[in-house]
């Protein structure tokens, strides 16, 4: 029962409450007068003597004529019940008690955006109040598809939290008399995470092997997102926010990519990949001879300039000129391939590949040598010389590598040698020489034969 106290008292965190009790003032001071809040003595003030519990030291002030007692610097854990017992001179025990109670509760403390729905319920128990005004910051929150007011407006249902539903809501509880405003409540809502985004620093087109980079991902999140890192679309072992690459090696090149993700909301999201290229200054290229085709006698070829590390650009050269497709010049792969369709003689020489990276250039000789022949063996010398003169044949042939030569009589082997040489011919050295050219690697051989009169008369045979 109220007694010699109203039903409940309204008051302001913070503020100020003053518990005024019925009685009329007396000139005959009380025996004693005892607050208790609970179990808890307030103060007690016995024949003028007062012992106030520590805790209330500085906010209370008593009336000792009423019995009235004034709390400050009020908060919300001060919200409850209040009694009073007093003990006058001349009368029987005078008892009273009070509520003082406001308070705000909430349905969830942790919601997740778009997927939960919170109900902040404003109560003042005990209080004839009648009206109820919710305060978002210092606005006041109106009824929307999303927003709902029920029960005469004590409670605030948020259907879809939204990041920016965080408060702080209070509520205003008014009657006719007086208003009170409850403490102010925040609510943690978890989003996102949102738009991961890579930032790399120093952003460069392209790194020096051994180089440092840092790569850093963010993301708007509640609470802070957790990320992991991928290159080419597997996940690395890193994880932070930030991962420093010291000394940088070329098989870090690749496609980098950060993953945020909150372990409230249970989303994840993917920052745009970055691509990353690590350059080595030591580009090491060969060229090597992939193919060699014959069908009947034409053959095609394919050479290949290959190189380790990130290769930017291929360039091919001969005698410092530019090599350009043609009829017979096809390129595959990026430069990768020169392929000649018909390999003709004339494309012998010394082909440079060049390869170059933004950093460094390297290139790579190779000396083509298209080998053919013997082809138009030919021999020269006098077709009539007197018995006693030397006698001298040569022998040519078109070949790559130079042809052997063997020289041939009557199916004898007379000398393996581009020439032949005999002096002192007699008449038997008359007849059909042949000169027989062949080419080592072609393994071909090709013939030329040559007639010879020796004349006069050979006295010594
Ligand atoms: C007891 O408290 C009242 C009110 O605070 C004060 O007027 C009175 O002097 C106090 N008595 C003693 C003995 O301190
Ligand atoms: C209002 O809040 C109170 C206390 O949380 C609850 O018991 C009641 O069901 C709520 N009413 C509605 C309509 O949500
Ligand atoms: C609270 O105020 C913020 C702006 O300060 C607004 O974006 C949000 O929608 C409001 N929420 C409610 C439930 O009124
Ligand atoms: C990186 O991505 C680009 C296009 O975004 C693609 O062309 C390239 O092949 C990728 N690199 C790797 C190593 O996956
Ligand atoms: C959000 O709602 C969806 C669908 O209702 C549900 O599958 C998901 O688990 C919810 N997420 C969280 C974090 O509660
Ligand atoms: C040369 O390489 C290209 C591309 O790889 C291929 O299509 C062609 O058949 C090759 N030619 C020869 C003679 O190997
Ligand atoms: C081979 O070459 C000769 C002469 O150069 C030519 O007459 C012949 O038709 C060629 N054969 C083939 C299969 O190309």
């Amino acid at each position: 029962g109220a007694g010699v106290l109203p039903d409940t008292v309204d008051a302001a965190l913070g503020g100020t409450v003053m518990f005024t009790t019925s009685l009329p003032p007396t000139q005959t001071p009380f025996i004693s007068i005892s607050w208790l809040t609970g179990t808890k003595n307030i103060i007690e003030s016995d024949a003028g003597a007062n012992r106030t519990d520590p805790e209330y030291e500085g906010r209370i002030t008593l009336f000792i004529s009423t019995g009235s007692l004034e709390l400050r610097n009020l908060a919300l854990s001060d919200t409850g019940e209040y009694s009073v017992d007093i003990l006058p001179a001349a009368s029987a025990v005078k008892a009273g008690s009070i509520i003082l109670n406001i308070y705000v509760t909430v349905s969830s403390s942790d919601s997740v955006e778009f997927n939960s729905s919170v109900t902040l319920s404003c109560s003042a128990d005990g209080a004839s109040l009648t009206t109820f005004l919710w305060l978002n910051g210092s606005t006041e929150v109106t009824a929307s598809d999303r927003v709902h007011l029920t029960d005469g407006g004590a409670n605030l249902t948020i259907t879809t939290v939204g990041r920016y539903d965080q408060g702080p809501f209070t509520c205003k509880v008014s009657n006719l008399v007086s208003s009170s405003i409850s403490d102010p409540v925040q609510l943690s809502i978890n989003y996102g995470p949102d738009g991961a985004i890579l930032s790399i620093s120093p952003l460069l087109d392209y790194y020096e092997e051994g180089s440092d980079m840092t790569l850093s991902c963010s993301a708007d999140s509640r609470p802070a997102a957790q990320f992991k890192w991928l290159l080419n679309g597997k996940l690395l072992s890193f994880t932070g926010a930030q991962i420093q690459m010291m000394n940088m090696e070329t098989s870090q090149s690749g496609n980098y990519s950060c993953q945020a993700f909150n372990s409230k909301t249970l989303r994840s999201t993917t920052s745009q990949p970055a691509s990353i290229s690590v350059l080595s200054k030591n580009i090491c290229s060969f060229i090597h001879i992939l193919h060699v085709f014959l069908s009947g006698n034409s053959t095609s070829v394919n050479i290949t300039c290959d190189a380790s590390g990130s290769i930017f650009t291929r360039k091919w050269l001969i005698n410092e000129q530019e090599l350009n497709p043609s009829e017979n010049i096809v390129f595959y792969d990026q430069k990768r391939v020169l392929s000649f369709r018909v390999l003709k003689r004339k494309d012998s020489g010394k082909y440079v590949c060049e390869i170059s990276n933004p950093i460094s250039t390297q290139t790579t000789v190779y000396t083509l040598s298209v080998i053919y022949g013997p082809e138009n063996v030919q021999i020269s010398g006098p077709k009539e010389i007197q018995v006693k003169e030397t006698l001298k044949l040569t022998c040519f042939s078109d070949s790559v590598p130079a042809a052997n030569y063997t020289w041939i009589k009557n199916g004898t082997v007379l000398t393996q040698s581009s020439e032949y040489i005999k002096s002192m011919a007699g008449s038997s050295d008359s007849g059909q020489y042949i000169c027989r050219a062949s080419n080592e690697i072609t393994k071909k051989t090709s013939e030329a034969a040559h007639t010879l009169l020796v004349t006069g008369i050979d006295f010594c045979s």
